[in-house]
């Protein structure tokens, strides 16, 4: 079977991970100090802050614009609960916007009729590897003098024209094993405010810049050294494997027949952490990929206003038609570095043949774009 995400470690991850491990620095140290200084570097904004998860770097970001009960957070329902649930932890209301069925990211022309006058942050989520419009989002943002925190989990090293994601407002990355990148778990943050940038520092490390003198109520999100050192080798790598992954969907774009396959906005680069295709009858498609030997993943198959834990917020009879109607058509299809082009051929023949014995996705069958 071909899996839908292989984490690639090398003797470059060994011999970081095992140096940390003898230098007995453990915890938050240099290692750590240097991921930052180096990813901050690679984004192109002076300032990175590392936690221990994209979660916690989510919620960080929002507390550092000091968002809290009472407070709206704007996001989409089309992406991973974290980019909601963050705000609920900061006793905030995430409130929603629909995504555009061609790029999967937030609509800005839904985005003005969301806000109201208790609206703090605008959260756009860059889906799959694909920036959100932050041009458009940004100039909407000021226009109501909102804070950002760009969600760009997904899409370490993505760019709208030179530049990258995570340099509007605040940038929040994920390191989780699947993600473009990896230190195992772990998060950062990216900044050009060096103000905001001091207060989630503050604010990630229990509230203390003098050793247990405790200025505000602050927490342990600390991201530790042997995470960071996986971390080291794998930001050295991330230009290769980004550019993998954007030659695999080449082909992908080039060859796929009989679905829908993502589409980029003009002059933005896509990173691919998802190739992600919209199929007619997803069960069956999913179950003849498998049968040919090919692993997908869903992402994601419930909007996240009809998740379990918003529930009880009342979300659940909002409707938000295209994240709805693209919950049930997308499949991701394996894009990983490590796939051999014998693996890429055969993804393609497999992609192929099913679509062809269920038929072709059109725009008839899909959610309008
Ligand atoms: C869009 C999005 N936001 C937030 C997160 C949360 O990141 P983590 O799993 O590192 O906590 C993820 C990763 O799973 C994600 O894909």
């Amino acid at each position: 079977m071909i899996p839908i995400a292989r984490p690639t470690m090398g003797e470059e991850e060994k011999e970081l991970v095992w140096s940390a491990l003898e230098s007995g620095s453990l915890a938050q140290g240099t290692r750590v100090r240097e991921l930052e200084v180096r990813f901050a570097a690679f984004i192109g904004v002076p300032h990175a802050v590392a936690t221990s998860s994209g979660t916690t770097a989510l919620h960080l970001a929002l507390l550092g614009h000091g968002i809290g009960q009472g407070d709206e957070v704007i996001t989409v329902p089309f992406t991973f609960i974290a980019s909601a649930t963050s705000v609920l932890y900061t006793g905030a209301r995430p409130v929603f916007v629909d995504v555009r069925a061609d790029d999967f990211t937030m609509d800005p022309d839904q985005l003005e009729a969301a806000i109201t006058p208790r609206t703090r942050a605008i959260q756009p989520v860059s889906l799959y590897g694909q920036p959100a419009d932050m041009v458009a989002i940004v100039s909407i943002a000021e226009r109501h003098g909102l804070a950002i925190v760009e969600d760009a989990a997904q899409s370490h090293g993505a760019a709208i024209g030179p530049r990258k994601s995570g340099t509007w407002g605040a940038g929040v990355f994920s390191f989780y094993p699947t993600k473009n990148m990896t230190t195992g778990e772990g998060g950062m943050i990216t900044t050009s405010d060096s103000d905001y940038a001091e207060r989630v520092t503050l604010l990630r490390e229990h509230g203390m810049k003098v050793r247990y003198h405790h200025d505000i109520l602050g927490y342990n999100f600390r991201m530790t050294d042997i995470h960071a050192s996986i971390g080291l080798a794998q930001l050295t790598k991330l230009p290769d494997y980004n550019a993998r992954r954007q030659a695999i969907a080449k082909r992908y774009d080039a060859e796929l027949r009989g679905v829908i396959t993502p589409w980029v906005r003009p002059g933005v680069t896509h990173v691919y952490h998802q190739y992600t295709i919209r199929v007619r009858e997803r069960d069956a498609f999913v179950e003849r990929l498998k049968a040919r030997g090919v692993g997908t993943g869903i992402y994601y198959p419930i909007p996240v206003h009809r998740q379990k834990p918003l529930l009880t917020l009342g979300y659940g009879d909002e409707h938000f038609p295209v994240s709805e109607r693209l919950t049930e058509e997308v499949v991701s299809i394996p894009v990983h570095p490590s796939l051999t082009e014998q693996e890429v051929e055969t993804v393609i023949g497999a992609v192929n043949e099913t679509a062809a014995e269920l038929g072709p996705m059109t725009a008839d069958h899909a959610v309008p774009a």
